[in-house]
């Protein structure tokens, strides 16, 4: 495995920021399963995210409420002071009760506490990306993107992204403020977000598809079995190019607990899958 196998797929933008378009989705370091809590082993969850960055990851996603708290502060325990390169994109909205809870929380006052909150686990001045992760039903969207805006105009925040949104809540946000991304489910088996990605695609927005690799589910399909046979590939790398090819907006953050997972991931930024492939996946 060479190392920054992920640098293999290009770079792409967001914002200012240039960023591997091969991201690393940092949910999974939190206590597993249900995203609750410390890891079984926090060293080896600090070694993972080392060896990401080590991979050619230069865009590492979180959120406050992954763990709560667990995975923003195993970030900052294992990169900080950060490299230049690293942009890590963090999100809120989203509050957990309980393990079995992720509540949307978007009031402004709340998203205020709550970016203050990351900046310090993040021992951050500044966030790269922050992402609402969730629009509220209680609260006008307007009102929760309004408040962000007012945090980035505050200096809080370098970009802002949105996630899981309706191409009408995506415009609606842009109303408000530059969004550079948007983060909604998408792989093989889940497409349901096509029409925000060619939204995405028009307006210069980076699309960040999370499930890229359908929690495991896509892995499975019989389709997916044989583009990966007759492309001297894995499943898992299969579903990554074909996500790669699929939009030069498209930046997929892969999420694994395992080093052998997260090596076999990062090369999946060299494979180019042929036409016949892409169109036995259609
Ligand atoms: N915005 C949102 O609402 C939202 C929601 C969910 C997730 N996310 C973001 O999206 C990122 C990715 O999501 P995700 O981690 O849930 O799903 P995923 O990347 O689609 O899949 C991860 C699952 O697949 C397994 N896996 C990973 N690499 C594999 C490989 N090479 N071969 C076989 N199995 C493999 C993992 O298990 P192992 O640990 O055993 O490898 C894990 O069970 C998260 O880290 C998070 O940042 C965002």
């Amino acid at each position: 495995m060479s190392e920054a196998a992920a640098a293999a797929a290009g770079t792409l933008r967001l914002g200012d920021l240039a960023v591997n378009r091969l991201g690393f989705g940092a949910m999974r370091v939190a206590g597993l399963p249900h995203i609750w809590g410390e890891p079984g082993d926090r060293a080896a969850m600090r070694g993972l995210l080392v060896r990401a960055f080590e991979l050619g990851h230069t865009f590492f996603d979180t959120a406050d409420s992954y763990g709560p708290d667990v995975s923003e502060t195993l970030i900052a325990e294992a990169l900080h002071p950060y490299p230049n390169v690293l942009v890590i994109g963090t999100k809120g909205g989203l509050v957990r009760p309980s393990r079995h809870r992720w509540d949307t929380n978007g009031r402004p006052e709340h998203l205020r506490r709550a970016v203050d909150g990351s900046l310090a686990r993040l021992r951050l001045e500044r966030i790269d990306l922050y992402q609402l992760h969730a629009p509220d039903p209680e609260v006008p969207y307007a009102e929760s993107v309004g408040a962000l805006a007012e945090l980035q105009r505050a200096g809080k925040i370098r970009h802002l992204g949105v996630s899981n949104v309706t191409v009408r809540e995506l415009e609606q946000a842009r109303r408000i403020a530059p969004i550079v991304s948007v983060q909604n489910q998408y792989n093989l088996e889940d497409r349901s977000s096509d029409d925000v990605l060619s939204a995405c695609e028009k307006a210069g927005i980076v699309f960040i598809p999370w499930y890229p690799l359908g929690a495991g589910r896509a892995l499975r399909s019989a389709r997916v079995k044989r583009v990966a046979e007759r492309a001297g590939a894995t499943p898992a790398q299969v579903a990554l190019a074909w996500l790669l090819a699929r939009s030069p907006v498209m930046l997929p953050i892969p999420g694994t607990s395992s080093i052998a997972h997260l090596e076999e991931n990062a090369a999946a930024a060299a494979l180019r899958i042929s036409r016949e492939d892409i169109a036995t996946l259609e």
